[in-house]
């Protein structure tokens, strides 16, 4: 039973072990379940280099956005089963990740971050996960054009599923049932039944992952990202624009230099690293019973791994000192994401910092603003200020969609202005401050939806009926998400040119 070498619990059914492997165990936990059955969880490895610490010690902690299960056994019998299932991604893929992420923060690189705000279960399919890796990977293409940089490449996507929500309850037609929390918790319909949380949804959404992270493996390393490709996709997007002036520059030289790099010949036949294209994923850290199920000891190192993504996020409502979420994510070794919202003061900051890279290593930790366009001026230079001057090494990344919903008939939305506005604050804000401006935070998709008014195709209030289908946020549409990267790209030409940002928009 102990002798997996990424194993961590020991599920007691009354039958006696007898070993003769030798390890040292952290720490010993028991629990006994309501239906008497006996859980002992042996904490092992060659160190445990974080004090305190196990993949459960979030439980002893205070939490919120925590669901109830009313089905406990089934609860404990899911978990078992994710404790034993094959990890989605692997300790080497996730230090690799925070190597990438460590030039970020050595401004050597820019962080593209996107994707669903909550997957579904129900809209799963090739088709989907094939818009979004194309047009993710057309705008990385443009901001690698402007930044003339790397830029890394973090979906969120394969287990973005959990999501917190401002109010418990949800009220329609003079009905309330429990808030909608998320396809891996309850069920979107409103009804009593599907509002109950149901620990069989954490199961399908780990099979749901690992058939996306499958396919998403594939595009990026089968040749279908490779430079050949990018380049026909990129020249019938650029030709696909409308002659706006401001994209002018851009356009021409993006598709100058695919010209000429295809003309050198420059091919994936000749250049086998052109056929692999690194590709990351990540999700918020919030459903906590799955993140631990799902968490493994790397045997090489003696180190704790999420395996359930790359990048782990703590959301801005469950990032709380001494609480459950912070718990959790302070023990592994991923790169992690901190929301950070209006509420934050600078010392509560710091503290955060402290226990999430006591280390001070960059790449560990990146920093996502999300204050919405009012009040990021006024909000973001504290921090900035007392990160930097506590020389923290944090990337900055810019989430300009979750300050800035509406809603408007009836709709939950944003406005692209509203969005561009903000990733142009965030820039000036750095600009000023003498930081950098280290990436962006979207939520997207490849599909033409109708979710955020405003972009190139101006969408109004009354067009957002019209093909409305996110489960919780609005999302930008393809053609919005590529324009807000060529306006990105402008600004990081600007700042890179110049060091002084012009901004190619006049907002
Ligand atoms: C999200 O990223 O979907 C989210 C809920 O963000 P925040 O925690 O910043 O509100
Ligand atoms: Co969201």
């Amino acid at each position: 039973m102990i002798d997996r070498e990424e194993g961590l619990s020991l599920i007691g059914r009354g039958d006696f072990y007898e070993t003769n492997i030798k390890f040292a165990i952290f720490s010993c936990s028991i629990s006994v379940s309501e239906s008497g059955k006996v859980r002992i969880f042996l904490e092992k490895g060659r160190s445990s280099m974080i004090e305190n610490w196990t993949p459960r010690s979030w439980r002893s902690k205070p939490g919120t956005q925590i669901p109830t299960y009313p089905d406990l056994q089934k609860l404990i019998e899911v978990e078992e089963h994710l404790y034993r299932y094959p990890p989605l991604i692997f300790a080497d893929e996730a230090l690799k990740l925070r190597k990438e992420l460590a030039d970020v923060a050595e401004r050597k690189a820019f962080l593209l971050q996107g994707g669903d705000c909550a997957e579904s279960f129900y809209e799963h399919d090739t088709g989907m996960i094939y818009d979004f890796f194309r047009v993710f990977l057309q705008m990385s293409v443009i901001l690698t054009f402007g930044a003339a940089k790397p830029v890394v490449r973090v979906g969120r996507i394969a287990g973005q599923f959990a999501k917190p929500r401002s109010k418990n309850m949800e009220m329609r037609d003079g009905v309330e049932l429990p808030a909608y929390r998320g396809d891996i918790i309850n069920g979107l319909e409103f009804n009593v039944e599907s509002r109950i949380p149901d620990p069989e949804r954490m199961e399908v959404g780990y099979r749901q992952s690992a058939a996306t992270l499958n396919l998403l493996r594939a595009f990026a390393l089968g040749g279908y990202a490779n430079i050949e490709n990018i380049h026909k996709w990129m020249l019938a997007f650029v030709e696909s624009l409308p002659l706006e002036k401001r994209y002018e520059t851009l356009k021409c030289r993006i598709a100058e230099t695919m010209d000429f790099i295809h003309v050198l010949g420059v091919t994936s036949k000749i250049n086998s690293g052109f056929q692999e294209t690194a590709f990351f994923t990540s999700h918020e850290a919030l459903l906590l019973g799955y993140e631990e199920a799902m968490t493994r000891i790397d045997s090489a190192t003696g180190h704790w791994y999420a395996t359930s993504a790359h990048m782990l996020w703590i959301g801005d409502r469950t990032r709380q000192l001494d609480h459950a979420h912070v718990e959790y994510c302070r023990g592994i070794q991923n790169p992690i994401g901190l929301k950070c919202g209006p509420s934050l003061s600078s010392d509560d900051l710091l503290r955060l910092i402290d226990v999430l890279n006591p280390e001070n290593e960059g790449g560990r930790l990146t920093l996502i603003a999300r204050f919405g366009y009012k009040s990021i001026e006024e909000s973001l230079p504290k921090l900035v200020r007392a990160v930097e001057r506590e020389g923290r090494k944090v990337i900055w990344s810019c989430d300009p969609m979750h300050g800035n919903t509406i809603t408007e008939n009836g709709y939950k939305t944003r406005s692209f202005d509203s969005i561009i506005r903000e990733i142009k604050s965030f820039f000036m804000v750095h600009h000023s401050e003498g930081s950098y401006p280290g990436g962006i935070h979207i939520e997207m998709t490849g599909k033409n939806v109708t979710e955020c008014t405003g972009g190139l195709h101006d969408l109004s209030v009354k067009d957002l009926a019209l093909r409305y289908h996110t489960h919780c946020d609005p999302r930008l549409n393809a053609s919005q998400a590529l324009e807000l990267a060529l306006l990105v790209a402008g600004f990081l030409k600007d700042s890179r040119d110049s060091g002084s940002l012009r901004m190619v928009v006049n907002n």
